[in-house]
């Protein structure tokens, strides 16, 4: 199976000259990271863990259209960033044996961008699209004849004499993946066949992400230890393995080589990653709200530029986490710290300080 990267698919397009000539990249994106996390992807539902309803569905689904010898329907994942999109885009390619083309919607930026990808595909094979609510409305309207009849609709010449050209296309499987299904058109969400919602994990589930990446890497680590680390990775994987490689330095250079529970604990203390898993930002974004607006509500916008974010960045990685750990709330009015929030940072609520007096 080849897994094209994204620089790869984005050959010769305006961002990858973009890159050339801006070779500074953020420390997130550096080429390493995308390395290491391939490294330990799972190929296959066994080695998959987590997200057990939508496994066992998939494996129906994936087995049904074998049965058939179809294209899978397209498929449309949603949920927080680091739950394993990606991933099991992945697996359900090696399982039906067929090929994945990786993209992201912002690297689908003029119609020939979506247009070479479609006219490259091979029958059967899949394309993943990343970040699909991002999709322009040109590169949609594209979408929407491929995905229903599998026919690309181009428009050839100019006003009285333009033509309107049917190319069919092979048949392949979209996957749509996005961290905001609330954002895609109508009209796109309507053709994907199945959505699915990929959910936080477990510590159970995240412990054993833990010590199977730890036994890829050669990472000692104990039950304990693994548990620890589960325990402040915010139900994401993907933190998961992070966390337990910047642990495993601390091992190395601090301790005998072993994470084991006070390695894991001391290390992500010195990390300033506590218990909850909240970093320096999230209890920045708590204590703000809470010391300069009384605890909310206040607007995602305030808060983002009082913190120097972007206000992507706390709806799509701050804040689903606090929410779901209820230290946050949503409300028509904006967003406010809970009282477990307040008692997470060691503050009382306003009500409990009103009763001192
Ligand atoms: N690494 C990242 N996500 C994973 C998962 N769901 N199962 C196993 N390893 C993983």
């Amino acid at each position: 199976m080849a897994i094209l990267s994204d620089d790869e698919d984005l050959r010769g397009t305006k961002k990858d000259s973009f890159q050339k000539k801006n070779p500074i990249v953020k420390p997130e994106n550096i080429e390493y990271d995308k390395t290491f996390e391939n490294s330990i992807r799972p190929k296959d539902f066994d080695s998959y863990i987590g997200q057990g309803a939508l496994k066992e569905t998939l494996k129906i689904t994936l087995e049904a259209a074998k049965l058939r010898e179809k294209p899978l329907d397209h498929l449309l994942f949603y949920g927080p960033p680091g739950l394993g999109k990606t991933t099991i885009a992945g697996v359900i390619a090696a399982q039906m044996g067929v090929d994945i083309r990786i993209t992201s919607a912002p690297a689908l930026e003029r119609p020939r961008d979506i247009i070479g990808i479609l006219m490259s595909l091979k029958g059967g094979e899949i394309l993943f699209i990343d970040e699909i609510h991002r999709l322009n409305k040109v590169a949609e309207e594209i979408l929407y004849p491929a995905m229903e009849d599998f026919t690309l609709d181009m428009t050839t010449g100019k006003s009285q004499t333009a033509k309107t050209l049917r190319v069919p296309l092979p048949k392949f499987t979209l996957i749509g993946a996005t961290t905001k299904a609330g954002e895609l058109s109508g009209p796109l969400r309507d053709r994907f066949g199945m959505v699915y919602r990929l959910e936080f994990y477990t510590i159970e589930e995240l412990t054993e992400v833990i010590k199977r990446t730890a036994k890829i890497l050669d990472i000692k680590i104990t039950e304990d230890g693994a548990k620890a680390i589960a325990r402040r990775s915010r139900g994401t994987p993907r933190i998961a393995n992070r966390l337990v490689k910047r642990v495993s330095d601390f091992a190395l250079v601090k301790y005998d080589g072993i994470i084991d529970e006070n390695v894991a604990n001391d290390s992500l203390d010195t990390l300033k990653i506590d218990e909850f898993g909240l970093d320096h930002t999230d209890r920045a974004l708590l204590n703000l709200i809470i010391e300069k607006y009384d605890g909310g509500p206040v607007g995602i916008e305030t808060i983002a530029a009082a913190l120097s974010e972007d206000v992507r960045t706390i709806e799509d990685v701050c804040e689903p986490y606090l929410l779901q750990a209820g230290l946050l709330q949503r409300t028509p009015r904006g967003r406010k710290v809970s009282p477990e929030g307040y008692r997470h940072l060691g503050i009382k609520t306003p009500s409990e300080q009103t009763r001192l007096f």
